[in-house]
């Protein structure tokens, strides 16, 4: 089946799926473009800020690098990445490998609220059979270890993974589950040094006390290795939420012809701009981003990519607004890289401290208040040995992880910090009144 027609849905309420628009192959085959349906014009949303709700075909930017694919704005979320290929080119071998099959194969169960369709009429997504359960995960870290080997695998091998294995994004080896009816994600061992599953549990928790929200995790111990259940946050009550990665709004927030600025102080920005208010503190989010930079940058988590970050759309037909969702993909890099993934200040993508601080009035904080967040990181942060201890990671993996966690790079970050000099600074800010003398 050659697909060069596919047809976006929007699946809020799975069993009401309503047509969004038309999915083509431009850019010379690079790219998939977007033109919304009557319907969807007169009574949708926008999908993200660049795809605003006109009678118009979208297109991806022409200036890709050549190895980039992309759809354009939020339909970009709603394909698979290197491993979700990975499992459809030894699971369902489509003859033609662009954007489209990766859309198409990605199946039923992709990130967000859009199912793609090779029907404008009926919401005919690829067919698949029900996703296993927790007690079959057991042959599912089998299969996937074949897949990751770039081994053969049998028909009957096939259809475990069918369905669960493709729809997300992501690197490593990862496929979904149904444990009671609801959606976990759930990541194998990927022959890392140190046993990467039990490691994201106990940084994910590690980043609770830390005071940031994080998806629920469990390790999941299984023969010869380990795994971790990660539960889906785009999912809730048997709806699906409209979510994007941080590199979508950025871009869709990004004048055109300008370069995004990917990183934690422009996310702030959106998020003050058009995240959700709550309560009477409307900057919450912004101040939780903040400290999930510094957390970040403590616990040698440089890999904090666009992807990696996710924000979910709040009553998207009434006004889209933007909520940060759950923490997840957090755990030590161990690449001692020195830099991270994502902008964090005035000197770019450097880990420390002193950048972080650095624009912590984009996250609507002043030095003294962000001084006194990085603090309380930093007091959990140094605790980190216990928790990973009694999270079940072993000694030996703890030693290793120690050499850049407790390294010279990064605990001097913690043992130099000095939160006086911010509140200094944060006094001399206020400016004595030009009109002061006058009213004496
Ligand atoms: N708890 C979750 N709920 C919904 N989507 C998630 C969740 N965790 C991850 N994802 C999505 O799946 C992608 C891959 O997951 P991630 O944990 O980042 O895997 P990897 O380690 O391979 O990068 C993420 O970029 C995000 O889009
Ligand atoms: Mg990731």
């Amino acid at each position: 089946m050659r697909l060069d027609d596919l047809y976006l849905w929007y699946l809020a309420d799975p069993a009401k799926p309503r047509y969004v628009g038309a999915l083509k192959l431009v850019s010379a085959g690079k790219g998939v473009s977007l033109h919304y349906g009557k319907d969807w014009l007169e009574s949708g949303f926008a999908l993200s800020e660049d795809l605003p709700l006109v009678d118009n075909e979208f297109l991806p930017p022409s200036r890709l690098a050549t190895d980039a694919q992309r759809a354009v704005g939020a339909v970009d979320d709603a394909r698979p990445d290197r491993w979700g290929e990975k499992v459809i080119r030894f699971v369902d071998k489509p003859k033609r490998l662009s954007l489209m099959e990766y859309l198409y194969y990605a199946g039923d169960d992709r990130f967000g609220a859009l199912g793609v369709s090779t029907s404008a009429s009926t919401y005919s997504p690829r067919a698949v059979s029900p996703l296993p359960r927790l007690d079959a995960v057991q042959q599912l870290s089998e299969v996937v270890a074949k897949i990751e080997a770039s081994e053969p695998i049998t028909r009957l091998e096939a259809k475990i993974i069918a369905g669960g294995g493709s729809p997300l994004g992501g690197a490593k080896p990862k496929a979904l589950i149904d444990i009671h009816g609801e959606q976990w994600i759930i990541k194998f061992f990927d022959n890392q040094p140190v046993d990467t599953p039990v490691v994201e549990h106990a940084t994910m928790t590690l980043a609770k006390r830390a005071g940031i929200t994080v998806a629920e995790t469990h390790v999941i111990r299984l023969v010869g290795a380990n795994a971790i259940a990660v539960r889906r946050f785009d999912r809730a009550m048997g709806r699906r939420i409209h979510s994007i990665c941080a590199g979508t709004a950025i871009r869709a927030a990004t004048a055109s012809g300008a370069e995004a600025e990917l990183g934690y102080p422009e996310l702030a920005r959106i998020l003050r701009r058009v995240g959700i208010i709550r309560d009477d503190t409307y900057q919450w989010d912004a101040r939780e981003l903040f400290r999930r930079m510094v957390f970040n940058i403590l616990v040698d988590n440089t890999d904090d990519h666009e992807k990696n970050h996710s924000l979910l759309v709040v009553h998207p037909f009434a006004n889209g607004r933007l909520k940060l969702a759950p923490a997840y993909d957090v755990l030590p890099t161990n690449s001692g890289q020195g830099y991270q993934e994502f902008i964090c200040g005035v000197h770019g993508r450097d880990s420390t401290l002193e950048n972080a601080m650095s624009q912590c009035n984009a996250f609507g904080l002043l030095p003294a208040e962000a001084a006194v967040e990085v603090a309380g990181i930093i007091a959990i942060v140094d605790v980190w040995k216990t928790h990973f201890a009694q999270a079940g990671v072993a000694e030996r993996d703890i030693e290793s992880l120690s050499e850049r966690i407790d390294g010279e790079a990064l605990l001097s970050q913690r043992t130099r910090f000095d939160q006086t000099r911010y509140r200094s600074q944060a006094a001399k800010r206020r400016k004595p009144s030009p009109f002061r003398r006058n009213s004496q």
